[in-house]
């Protein structure tokens, strides 16, 4: 979700402007995917990088993220939305923390769309905290080092049990991946749009989906292969 900054800038006004539109954009993408059947929205709201920004900047961000879910969690359910949050979520300031747990559970017996929210995310602290989760097992004795394979560490990231990502999405114009998903978009489709995120709605993003079904997707086959079925 980049751009928010930026976009701020352009209305002349501080960077948290361009955050609390931001805010709005995720309630406008979140309903869009509900209405299209996207079975999963990752999105990347605070990076483990994040930390390193303006003190207030970082502070007002929190504040946000604890009045967005305070509003909206009422919504999601009521939309039969499934929220969960991704990251290092220890390093969040407790009422934050219980906050999100409670958005959570509040959330629990929804179906429709997995709202994955990453926090204190990284892509590495992701691999490294499921290679660490492999190594407690075979220190246990549970697992054999015969039996590391892709599915097995796989199991430990994050979003395992959700479908592959078929779509990443960056805004903003930047084209980088920036510590986002790394293990789970080896196979993705990018799209990377110049709307910044204030700006991204359900034409942007249907704009992003139209790319992606063009695409022909080989997964290490040719286009021939693929063409014969
Ligand atoms: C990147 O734009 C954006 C962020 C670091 C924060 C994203 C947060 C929100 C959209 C707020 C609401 C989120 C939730 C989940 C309620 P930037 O600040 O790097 O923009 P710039 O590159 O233009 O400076």
């Amino acid at each position: 979700m980049d751009g928010n900054g930026r976009w701020a800038k352009q209305q002349g006004k501080a960077r948290h402007h361009g955050h609390k539109a931001g805010a709005e954009s995720v309630r406008r993408v979140v309903q869009a995917c509900g209405e299209l059947g996207v079975e999963a929205l990752t999105l990347f709201a605070f990076s483990s990088e994040n930390w390193k920004r303006p003190k207030l900047e970082v502070e007002l961000l929190m504040e946000l993220f604890m009045t967005a879910l305070s509003r909206e969690v009422k919504s999601l359910k009521k939309n039969n939305v499934k929220l969960r949050v991704i990251g290092e979520l220890s390093a969040f300031p407790q009422r934050l923390q219980d906050k999100i747990q409670k958005s959570i559970d509040e959330t629990t017996e929804c179906t429709g769309l997995h709202l994955n929210i990453a926090a204190n995310y990284g892509g590495r602290w992701d691999v490294a905290n499921a290679a660490k989760q492999i190594a407690r097992q075979v220190q246990l004795g549970e697992l054999s080092l015969d039996q590391i394979d892709e599915n097995q560490l796989n199991a430990f990231t994050q979003l395992s049990d959700l479908p592959e990502v078929d779509l990443f999405i960056r805004t903003g114009g930047e084209v980088r991946v920036s510590n986002f998903l790394l293990w789970q978009i080896a196979y993705s489709e990018m799209v990377f749009s110049d709307v910044l995120w204030p700006e991204f709605g359900e034409e942007a993003l249907k704009d992003a989906i139209d790319q992606f079904s063009k695409r022909q997707r080989r997964f290490g086959k040719t286009g021939e292969q693929i063409e014969e079925g």
